[in-house]
């Protein structure tokens, strides 16, 4: 369903030319808030989609984006937050509608009729604000419900941010901790490296691996995932695995709750981890959940004195049982930093990667002139809380694709089921093919040359092997095993050539030129296709 946005009188927009749509951008009022939901660089962006652009002045100022800035990117300072809010068709914005100091009102009692709203909304934390836009007929975005997508990365405001968040982590712990990080050589001693543990291997975790690790340190990193380990290691860090047959990961690329025995063994580990650390970095979290307690007190107290903790889930309860969430504090000699404004310490960083965001947002429905609600694209749909007086929240959970069929029935009980499903030949009939197939051997077996028979021998046994090793590589391993097939075709390539060199036209040499023609496509497309893979793991 695509629902077109009406902001005003249909009539007067049928007889003038549209024009084109207004964002604002207020000036964040949430206090420590220094981000700003578009830069002059992401503005002009803006701008390219046909969108006129104001902005409240100072907006960015605690960014370190001036006025100025704005203005010469092509924006309209308006010096009036209210004015602002009145003269927009789309409001942009970093943390949800809170109370405004100067106006003494709400945020969400400036928004109006048919305006639409983007920021950070948290629609499962804040239902009274959610019903509150509905009722005024607000069309409300929550950037933080954006769905984990592939297609969806570039408006992933929390990845971003929790990107930037992730790499502050270990700034704040370094700021913390009165050593290198990485280990030196001195004419004055030999300095050795600092040790990192990242707990929670997910995009905090991972931007925390990468800063701490071209710091210098050694960085070694636990998740209950197994699939980070792969990216973990990538990464030059080392992955910490329990002796423990559980999967944490869960749903759309996040992770599930474990059992309490793999808690357990997890907290024992970190335990013996802390007595050899000098910093940990936590990042363990399921969405919508309390963060899980992995590092006790008792774990904090075998840390060494100077050692640092930065507990980057503080603000969903914490996964160290001393933070506290705003704080940095001293607990048994132990650096505890709890900080829950991460990202917006490196606001222009952080407004420079949530502008984006925002504007392939923007794109994805349609641009100034193009502009919908589209229910059927998922991203949008996603995010989408309020529309047209209706709370949409939680969006419906997108069709699950049917179940693949069983690769191999292994048990008794499902044979019955497959025999259904797939369509197979019956007994007899097998047993006629196979019949025919023995007398067509026998036959050749008679009738045939011996030198054709020891080809053919080969030729048997060939597309035997080769079927059995095509069929039975699993997906992940076609690259290598593209390879191989490029071997092969080396080899046919040659054979090709020995059977046509100073032969005389026959059936033989066209036989050979096809090969070659044939075994040709597949060594260059083989490597065509490697290269583009390759490409995409290369900086
Ligand atoms: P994410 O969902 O990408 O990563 C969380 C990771 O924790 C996942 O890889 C998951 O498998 C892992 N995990 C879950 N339970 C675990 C357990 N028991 N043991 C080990 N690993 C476990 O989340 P993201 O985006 O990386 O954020 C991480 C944390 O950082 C969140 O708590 C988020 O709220 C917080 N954050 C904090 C900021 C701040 O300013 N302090 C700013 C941005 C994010």
């Amino acid at each position: 369903m695509t629902i077109a946005l009406d902001h005003g009188a249909v009539d007067q927009q049928a007889s003038q030319p549209e024009r084109s749509k207004r964002i604002g951008i207020p000036k964040e009022v949430t206090s420590g808030e220094c981000r700003v939901a578009a830069t002059p660089k992401t503005a002009k962006k803006l701008q390219s989609l046909g969108f006129d652009v104001l902005i409240e002045t100072g907006a960015g100022e605690q960014a370190e984006f001036s006025d100025q800035a704005y203005r010469d990117a092509g924006c309209q300072v308006i010096a009036n937050a209210v004015e602002l809010w009145e003269q927009t068709d789309i409001i942009l914005k970093v943390e949800p509608p809170a109370h405004h100091p100067e106006l003494n009102c709400d945020e969400a009692e400036l928004v109006h009729s048919g305006q639409t709203l983007i920021s950070f909304l948290w629609p499962a934390q804040n239902t009274d604000l959610v019903k509150q836009l509905a009722a005024k007929q607000v069309t409300a975005l929550a950037i933080d419900s954006v769905p984990r997508i592939s297609r969806a990365q570039k408006m992933d405001a929390l990845s971003s941010m929790a990107n930037v968040a992730g790499y502050r982590a270990v700034i704040e712990a370094a700021n913390n901790f009165g050593r290198f990080f990485t280990g030196q050589i001195t004419a004055a001693g030999k300095v050795p490296p600092a040790k990192v543990l990242v707990i929670g291997a997910g995009v905090a975790g991972l931007a925390a691996v990468g800063a701490a690790k071209s710091l210098g340190a050694i960085v070694r990193a636990f998740d209950t995932r197994p699939v980070v380990k792969e990216q973990v290691e990538s990464m030059g860090a080392q992955f910490l695995e329990l002796e423990f047959a559980e999967d944490g990961t869960g749903s759309g690329g996040y992770a599930k709750v474990m059992s309490k025995e793999f808690i357990e063994a997890e907290m024992a580990l970190f335990a013996e981890q802390a007595k050899e650390v000098d910093i940990i970095i936590t990042t363990a979290l399921i969405p919508g959940k309390k963060a899980p307690l992995l590092v006790t007190k008792d774990t904090v107290e075998l840390m060494k004195p100077g050692s640092v903790v930065v507990d980057m889930a503080a603000a969903q309860g914490g996964n160290c049982e001393v933070s506290r969430a705003g704080e940095v504090y001293r607990h048994h000699g132990v650096t505890i930093v709890g900080l829950t404004d991460l990202a917006s310490r490196m606001a222009g960083q952080s407004s420079q990667l949530y502008g984006m965001n925002l504007y392939h947002l923007l794109n994805d429905m349609g641009g100034s002139e193009g502009y919908t609600v589209d229910f059927d694209d998922e991203v949008v749909r996603g995010a989408l809380v309020s529309h047209e007086g209706q709370v949409t929240w939680p969006a419906p959970n997108p069709e699950k694709p049917a179940p693949p069929k069983a690769e191999k029935i292994t048990e008794a009980t499902d044979t019955a089921d497959a025999a259904v499903d797939t369509p197979k030949l019956s007994l007899p009939w097998k047993w006629i093919g196979v019949a025919f197939a023995a007398m067509g051997l026998i036959g050749i077996g008679v009738g045939a040359p011996p030198s054709f028979l020891s080809h053919f021998t080969v030729f048997i046994l060939a597309c035997f092997v080769g079927w059995q090793v095509i069929w039975n590589v699993s997906p992940s391993l076609h690259t290598p095993l593209m390879s191989v097939t490029n071997a092969i075709s080396g080899i046919i390539i040659i054979g090709g050539m020995l059977q046509i060199s100073g032969q005389a036209m026959s059936p033989t040499v066209i036989l050979g030129a096809i090969a070659i023609f044939i075994g040709t496509i597949n060594i260059a497309g083989g490597f065509l296709v490697t290269q583009r893979m390759l490409k995409m793991f290369r900086k």
